[in-house]
């Protein structure tokens, strides 16, 4: 990345997600002509990062970790305890628009390993029943 992209193209794209929830194609168009950086470029830097989202998210965005510590301490299970709970896969959204799920490296919570966020809150020491208990809270 370049400091022209690092300047100027990250945090727009950032900023994009913060109003929106995602960064639309007709944004990443808007983003390219304002900054004059070619679209195939800022494709590439959006897409770059699993933190930006070019599809439309759901109500709770899951960003769950399976870097080495949290895979370490079970992470997978979670995952499948997600994915078969909302029937969605990593980078998918429930049909009723509510989830999204997304599978990433480490969120900086390695001591409460497996951790995950969702909309930015923390959630660690994961287990199938508390798991299933925050998707309820979620769902209520
Ligand atoms: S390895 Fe999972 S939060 Fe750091």
């Amino acid at each position: 990345m370049d400091k022209k992209e690092g300047e100027e193209l990250l945090p727009k794209l950032l900023q994009e997600q913060e109003n929106n929830g995602w960064i639309s194609e007709r944004a990443l168009k808007a983003i390219s002509k304002q900054i004059n950086i070619p679209i195939s470029r800022v494709y590439g830097v959006a897409t770059f990062y699993s933190h930006l989202h070019l599809k439309k998210q759901g109500q709770y965005i899951i960003e769950i970790c399976n870097s080495p510590s949290c895979y370490l301490n079970g992470s997978m299970d979670i995952i499948k305890v997600i994915e078969k709970e909302l029937k969605i896969k990593s980078g998918e959204t429930t049909v009723d628009g509510k989830f999204s799920l997304h599978i990433g490296s480490c969120i900086g919570c390695c001591d409460k390993a497996p951790a995950m966020l969702i909309n930015k809150k923390v959630y660690g020491n994961l287990t199938k029943g508390k798991i299933l208990e925050v998707l309820k809270e979620c769902r209520s």
